[in-house]
């Protein structure tokens, strides 16, 4: 069913706020499976652990037909929760049709391999990617369904359900793959907008953002790797209602409209490496040439200097320092270095001051791996013939 009227979609999302699930929901409330819309239920655990699992449960019903389908069914120490609350619902653990798993990770799909033992057609679905790994836990390979084998990355099951299946690539690991429940509108994200702690709740507020942002530059590789598959989340026809994570509260509404905002721009993993490094050396550099400036020309030309790095007030230090070292550089490093470097110039100072000056900024950047800057690098000088042909 597609919705296009914009009252109709605001009376769908209106419809599934008022899901009995919606409400703010404690660690009593959640002691028992929630139905977080229509035939689909949170059978996870909630035990104030950092990192918590959600697990789900869809069920697909057609003229006295069911297929059940696990989400991410979880690490070993998650299998009796699943156990017991998917079987109140749908009678036996063993009716358990499909296991869709995002990635290869043990806490997301490790009991497929125990339901498989206990329905031995059980099938398996995920990208090839994921499979090549997951096959490990002792999967049958003749019950694996490839997410890679259907058209369009979409398939309509014999209920006439149509699932949609988004490759996240590098969100975190090369082969992870949404799950897109177009009837119902929920997205099921694995680890993506996943967060730590602070949701003793099934659904996120806004004090889950610092455990997605944790989570995130914890795991993710890098920013553009996020920034594509939210992309992929905005090009969804129809849009979300929710979005359900393996990891911490579901997203819905205006919460889950800002978190993808916060995480477009956020940055993780490699980013955060890159940046620290390449500041850390600066910052190192700027702190050993001051080192030098005070033992090799005087206190006094390195009270001159420092005088420069204090900025009236009006504007904050681009160089802050602490007890005549430099502790952090806020724009980027590079150009915090050059600053650093203009303020070395001071008025009236002899040639032989410039010049050792010139050899403790060379120093300090080669002695920190750093490249040179323009002024240094020797192309400007002519050749200079040194001996006779
Ligand atoms: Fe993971
Ligand atoms: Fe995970």
């Amino acid at each position: 069913m597609a919705l296009t009227g914009k009252t109709e979609i605001e009376a769908e999302i209106k419809k599934a706020l008022e899901k009995p699930g919606v409400k703010e929901m404690n660690i009593d409330d959640l002691k028992d499976a929630v139905e977080i819309s229509d035939n689909i239920y949170w059978v996870g655990e909630r035990t104030n652990s950092v990192l918590e699992r959600n697990i789900y449960l869809r069920v697909f019903k057609n003229a006295g037909q069911s297929i059940n389908m696990v989400i991410d069914p979880g690490p070993p120490e998650d299998l009796d929760i699943l156990t017991r609350k998917a079987g109140k619902i749908i009678g036996d653990i063993r009716n358990i049709h499909i296991a869709f798993i995002n990635h290869q990770d043990p806490d997301v799909g490790m009991n497929a391999a125990y339901l498989q033992r206990m329905r031995s057609k059980m099938m398996v679905m995920a990208t090839d990617d994921t499979w090549r790994l997951i096959r490990f836990y002792g999967l049958n390979q003749q019950y694996f369904k490839s997410v890679n084998s259907f058209k369009g990355y979409q398939v309509v099951l014999p209920t006439g359900h149509a699932l949609k299946f988004i490759p996240t690539p590098f969100c975190h690991f090369k082969g992870a793959c949404m799950l897109y429940d177009i009837e119902s509108r929920i997205l099921f994200s694995g680890d993506l907008l996943g967060g730590t702690g602070g949701a003793s709740g099934l659904y996120a507020t806004d004090a889950n953002w610092e455990g997605v942002q944790i989570f995130h530059q914890l795991y993710m590789p890098i920013k553009e790797a996020i920034q594509r598959a939210i992309d992929a989340i905005w090009a969804l026809e129809p849009k979300p209602i929710a979005i359900a994570p393996q990891h911490g509260g579901i997203l819905q509404g205006a919460v889950m409209e800002q978190f993808l905002e916060r995480l477009y721009r956020l940055p993780v993993g490699l980013d955060l490496l890159r940046e620290d490094k390449v500041k850390f050396a600066y910052i190192n550099a700027i702190n050993n040439i001051l080192h030098e400036i005070k033992s090799k020309i005087g206190e006094s030309f390195f009270a001159k200097v420092q005088k420069k790095f204090h900025i009236d007030g009006s504007f904050p230090d681009l160089i802050k320092l602490k007890e005549d070292m430099v502790v952090d550089i806020s724009v980027d490093a590079m150009t915090g270095f050059k600053i650093f470097v203009n303020a070395l110039t001071v008025e009236g100072e002899t040639q032989e001051i410039k010049n050792i000056l010139e050899m403790l900024v060379v120093r300090g950047l080669l002695d920190n791996n750093l490249p040179l800057m323009e002024f240094h690098k020797d192309e400007e000088f002519d050749e200079v013939e040194l001996f006779e042909a």
